[in-house]
C-alpha cells in the first residue's frame, strides 16, 4: 500500500486505549493518517497518543463512551474541527463479560450490547454525512468470531452484540455503497490482549492455543494490518463483508 494513499486521511478509532485499538492507532499513524482516538479510559488514550505522537503523527484524543449519543457527536465534531472531515471510522470499542445467561442482569446486558452494537450504530451515523460529502469513506467494524458462531469466552450478550455488528455492517454497506463508502467487519478469534488475559488463565490460554490449526493466539498487530487494508483504496470493491482472522479456529 502506498503511503501517499493514506497520508492525511482522517481516521477515528474507538477503544484505542489498549489492545487492538492501540495497535490499529500505531499502524495507521505510521502510514500517515491523522487520528482521533476515543476510549472511556482517558489515561489509556493519553498513553497511546504519546506513543504515536513522538513519531510526529497528528493525533487528538476524545474521551467518552461510544454508547452515548452526546459523546459520539462531540467526538466527531472534535475530529472535524481539527482535521476538516472524517474519512475512516474503526468501530473497535467493546466489552466482554463471561457471565452465563441466567446470571446476566438487565444492566449488564445493556452494557455489553451498547459498547459494541449501539456504539457501532451511533458512530457510523455521525460520520456518514461527512463521508458522503467527499464521496469516499471506510467503516471497519471489529466484530468477532463470536458474531459468526458463538463466543469462546463471553456470555450470550457478547455473542449477540458481535452478531448485531455484522447485521449493521451489511445493512449500512448497502445504503452507503453508492456514495463511495465501504463498510466491512473483521472477525478476530482469540487475540493476545488484556481482554483475553484478564478473562482466562495462562493455562487455559495454552489449552486453547493447542486446539487451533495455527497453534497460538493472534497478535493485535495482525488484526491492525487487516483493518489497514479495509481502510485503504486497495479494498474498494469489498463491502458488507465479514472477514475472519482466527488461525483457523473457526472455518465456515
Ligand atoms: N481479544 C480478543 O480475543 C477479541 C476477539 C474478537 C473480538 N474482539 C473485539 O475487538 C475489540 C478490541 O478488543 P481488545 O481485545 O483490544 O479489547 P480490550 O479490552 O483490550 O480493549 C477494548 C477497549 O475498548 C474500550 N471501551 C469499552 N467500552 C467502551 C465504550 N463504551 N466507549 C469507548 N471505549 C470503550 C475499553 O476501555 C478498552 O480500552 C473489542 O470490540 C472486542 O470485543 C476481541
Amino acid at each position: 500500500m502506498k503511503a501517499s494513499d493514506c497520508e492525511g486521511r482522517v481516521a477515528i478509532i474507538t477503544g484505542a486505549a489498549r489492545g487492538m485499538g492501540a495497535a490499529i492507532a500505531r499502524l495507521f499513524a505510521a502510514h500517515g493518517f491523522y487520528l482521533c482516538l476515543n476510549d472511556v479510559d482517558e489515561v489509556g488514550i493519553g498513553s497511546t497518543k504519546s506513543q504515536i505522537s513522538s513519531g510526529g503523527a497528528r493525533v487528538i484524543r476524545q474521551a467518552g463512551s461510544v454508547a452515548s449519543e452526546s459523546s459520539v457527536k462531540a467526538m466527531v465534531q472534535a475530529a472535524v474541527r481539527e482535521f476538516g472531515t472524517v474519512h475512516i471510522l474503526v468501530n473497535n470499542a467493546g466489552v466482554l463479560k463471561p457471565t452465563r445467561v441466567e446470571k446476566i442482569t438487565e444492566k449488564e446486558f445493556d452494557f455489553v450490547m451498547n459498547a459494541s452494537a449501539k456504539g457501532c450504530f451511533l458512530c457510523s451515523r455521525e460520520v456518514i454525512p461527512h463521508m458522503k460529502k467527499q464521496g469516499w469513506g471506510r467503516i471497519v467494524n471489529i466484530s468477532s468470531s463470536a458474531g459468526r458462531s458463538t463466543s469462546t469466552l463471553g456470555g450470550c450478550h457478547y455473542t449477540a452484540a458481535k452478531a448485531a455488528m455484522l447485521g449493521l455492517t451489511r445493512a449500512i454497506a448497502k445504503e452507503a455503497g453508492p456514495f463511495g463508502i465501504t463498510v466491512n467487519a473483521v472477525c478476530p478469534g482469540l487475540i493476545d490482549t488484556e481482554m483475553v488475559r484478564h478473562t482466562i488463565s495462562s493455562g487455559q490460554i495454552k489449552r486453547f492455543e493447542k486446539s487451533f490449526p495455527i497453534p497460538r493466539l493472534g497478535k493485535p498487530e495482525e488484526v491492525a494490518k487487516l483493518a489497514l487494508f479495509l481502510a485503504s483504496d486497495e479494498s474498494a470493491y469489498i463491502t458488507g463483508a465479514s472477514i475472519d482472522i482466527n488461525g483457523g479456529d473457526l472455518m465456515m
